[in-house]
């Protein structure tokens, strides 16, 4: 189980020099910068930069996280890499350039292998590849002969930004050097394109899926009363890092009562008898992540009562699945998915039809109980980018991820599934992970 399996997804041949991930096909990052291409203005010049390695304490550092929008657009995970796009420079050779980190013997013995400019050409299909020794020269040129220039930043509306990024540094010496020009914004052009994927990039979403499915299989025959989450977080490490994928996020292995703590992650409580566990864990592959949450009972049977909230939540997502259609608003799926679960918690006894009728149209009954949203686009980031009030468009991915939350009786319910959303309807590309609960405590039997 270690190497690939999924029926379409073609994975390169893994050079030594290679990011522990098989290399995707360059055409993937052609295809995306066309797209761009086409949503710039006559004479625009593109400048994005890598993220920055994170620091720590002293002289620490944790490993880079490559940023997500130079990646669409070339394929490179390198730190200090900047990508320039001139698609109107008169030179042909200047349209396209990746600037790197010269490699050299020191950064060999103490770092490792650096990406060559034959490498790098392979991996982007940028052809003009240039040490970042020769930046300033190049970039004067290519300003001189510039209308507009568009810089990147993170606009995700959730975002707290308290640290100067990269790309945030290079806007201020642009604008410091250049101060006459005309700065735009590249973020709303790489949100329209990036919430829209193509089929290669399901295809590398679906690889993640595949190892995440792995992961959930092999932690589900470990849960029993008295693991620890953190057992099963090694479970998951396990498999993930063994199928050469990454925590998507930080996992969230919650039992009991935990599982009321939305993001609850010291996964460091042992697992009672009797209790659910919460396990909102996935895997990201080549930098696509996906996104799955299930919850199993402990002790690998449903109580009637947990299984009664279970599948209230279960009702919810099926009927949220199909509901991820084209030209359906993120508000009225949301709305919808309201108004059945405030008829679940009616039937479960948690609220009454008198809390239904008396709640504020913005405050629905129901979130005392499911207080979180129903789901986001999925992508290159977890929590996508992308403008959420348009409405839903072929090539979307979304999770879907309604929850039951019960405090006072130790109950945490959620499940989450990752939907494509096609012309031909929804496709849940997690359909062949268990979730009902009859599958659920079969598994756990095996
Ligand atoms: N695991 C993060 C989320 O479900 O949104
Ligand atoms: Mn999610
Ligand atoms: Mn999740």
């Amino acid at each position: 189980m270690a190497e690939l399996r999924t029926l379409n997804f073609k994975p390169g041949t893994l050079n030594p020099t290679d990011m522990r991930h098989h290399p995707l096909d360059s055409q993937l990052f052609v295809d995306n910068r066309a797209r761009l291409l086409k949503l710039l203005p006559p004479g625009a010049l593109v400048a994005l930069n890598a993220n920055d390695v994170p620091p720590t304490n002293a002289d620490g550092s944790l490993p880079i996280v490559p940023n997500a929008d130079l990646f669409y657009l070339s394929g490179i995970e390198q730190e200090e890499s900047l990508l320039v796009l001139a698609p109107d420079a008169p030179d042909e050779k200047l349209r396209e350039i990746l600037f790197l980190r010269e490699p050299n013997e020191h950064l060999k013995t103490w770092e490792g292998h650096k990406l060559s400019k034959d490498e790098a050409t392979r991996i982007s299909g940028i052809r003009t590849v240039k040490w970042l020794s020769e930046l300033p020269g190049a970039w004067r040129g290519l300003m001189c002969d510039a209308a507009e220039v568009f810089l990147n930043s993170n606009e995700h509306k959730r975002a707290v930004v308290e640290v100067q990024s990269r790309d945030a540094r290079f806007i201020e010496d642009c604008r410091r050097e250049y101060p006459l020009h005309t700065y735009r914004r590249l973020a709303p052009l790489l949100h329209q394109l990036r919430l829209v994927k193509s089929a290669a990039e399901v295809e590398v979403l679906k690889e993640a899926i595949r190892i995440t499915d792995a992961g959930f299989r092999r932690v589900a025959k470990a849960v029993r009363p008295g693991v620890a989450e953190y057992e099963l977080e090694a479970e998951f490490v396990h498999e993930f890092t063994r199928n050469r994928a990454k925590f998507a996020y930080t996992p969230i292995i919650a039992s009991g009562a935990n599982a009321c703590t939305l993001h609850y992650i010291s996964n460091d409580q042992p697992c009672g008898a009797g209790d659910l566990l919460l396990m909102d864990v996935a895997a990201n592959y080549a930098n696509y992540n996906a996104d799955l949450t299930r919850t199993v009972p402990v002790d690998g049977k449903f109580t009637p009562r947990q299984r009664d909230v279970y599948n209230a939540v279960l009702r919810v997502m099926r009927a949220s699945i199909a509901g991820c259609t084209v030209g359906k608003l993120h508000r009225d799926w949301t709305r919808e998915a309201q108004l059945m679960m405030n008829d679940e918690l009616v039937k479960l006894k948690l609220i009454t039809t008198d809390d239904v009728k008396n709640a504020k149209p913005d405050e629905p009954a129901c979130r005392k109980y499911f207080m979180h949203g129903l789901g986001h686009p999925l992508g290159l980031d977890v929590h996508d980018v992308g403008a959420m009030h348009t409405p839903f468009a072929a090539g979307w991915v979304l999770t879907v991820e309604p929850g039951i939350y019960i405090p006072e009786e130790g109950i945490g319910v959620r499940l989450e599934n990752d939907v494509l959303v096609t012309p031909a309807g929804p496709v849940d590309l997690m359909a062949d992970i268990p979730v009902e609960a009859d599958e659920i405590e079969a598994l756990m039997r095996s």
